[in-house]
């Protein structure tokens, strides 16, 4: 059973507490957690020992990486029949530790809060940041469509539990949400496609038009 519900300790403990009362005593539970401790989220089971990360990645249906975490307690059994399991399913898993952020929401915080920075100092716009690390950097999605596609609220919730973890490392500072909100009303337009001055390096305009990309950060950077 896997749970992917919002990126709140207590409100996980809870549910899973819940759950261990109605699941066979051979059930394995899971969390989709992109940075919550799953020794923690795990504290107050009768079974801890049943109780692993399934960490996906979004788009799920799309993209093959699954972290596969162990928490103190997580017995080594039900983490190989995890990897297993999401390697029956076609994915790639990929073990790891139980620490903040696991392995790739530890490295994208940077790259998601340098972004801001860069966007505040009034360096470049978003779009235009966008379009350097997707069109000439080779990323997929740039730093603002991916927390877009992500949901702003949701990336906040992983960036404060990985900066607390850390003891306020300052490496890990997050940016404010009202910057995250000023990113939204800084686009051109919901879904503007960007396109690529070619020619001039790292020159990139907002071509204005089509719609959908975008309107999940206007739904949720609140
Ligand atoms: N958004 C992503 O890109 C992404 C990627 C990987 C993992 N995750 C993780 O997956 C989990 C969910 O993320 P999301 O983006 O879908 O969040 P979300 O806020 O879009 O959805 C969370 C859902 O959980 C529901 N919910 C809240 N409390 C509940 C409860 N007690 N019982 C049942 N349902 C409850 C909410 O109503 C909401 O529908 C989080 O732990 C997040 O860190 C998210």
């Amino acid at each position: 059973m896997i749970e992917a519900i919002v990126e709140d300790l207590p409100v996980k403990q809870r549910l899973f507490a819940d759950l261990e009362e109605i699941v066979g005593d051979d059930t394995v539970l899971a969390t989709n957690t992109s940075s919550l401790s799953v020794t923690a989220i795990a504290g107050g089971l009768r079974l801890p020992g049943r109780f692993v990360g399934l960490h996906f990645f979004n788009p799920a249906p799309l993209l093959p990486l699954v972290e596969v975490v162990s928490g103190f307690a997580t017995d080594p059994d039900v983490a190989t029949r995890a990897y297993a399991t999401v390697e029956g399913w076609g994915k790639t898993p990929v073990r790891c530790a139980d620490t903040p952020g696991f392995i790739v929401n530890r490295v994208a915080r940077p790259f998601y809060a340098e972004a801001l920075r860069v966007y505040e100092e009034g360096a470049a716009d978003p779009a235009t940041i966008d379009a350097a690390l997707r069109e000439c950097g080779g990323f997929r999605m740039g730093p603002f469509e991916l927390t877009d596609l992500i949901g702003q609220d949701v990336n906040e919730a992983v960036t404060r539990s990985v900066w607390d973890s850390f003891h306020q490392d300052p490496k890990f500072t997050p940016r404010s949400r009202s910057a995250a909100r000023r990113v939204g009303a800084a686009r051109p337009q919901v879904g503007a496609r960007l396109v690529l001055v070619r020619g001039g390096r790292g020159a990139a305009r907002a071509a204005h038009g089509g719609a959908g990309r975008g309107a999940r950060a206007d739904r949720r950077a609140r």
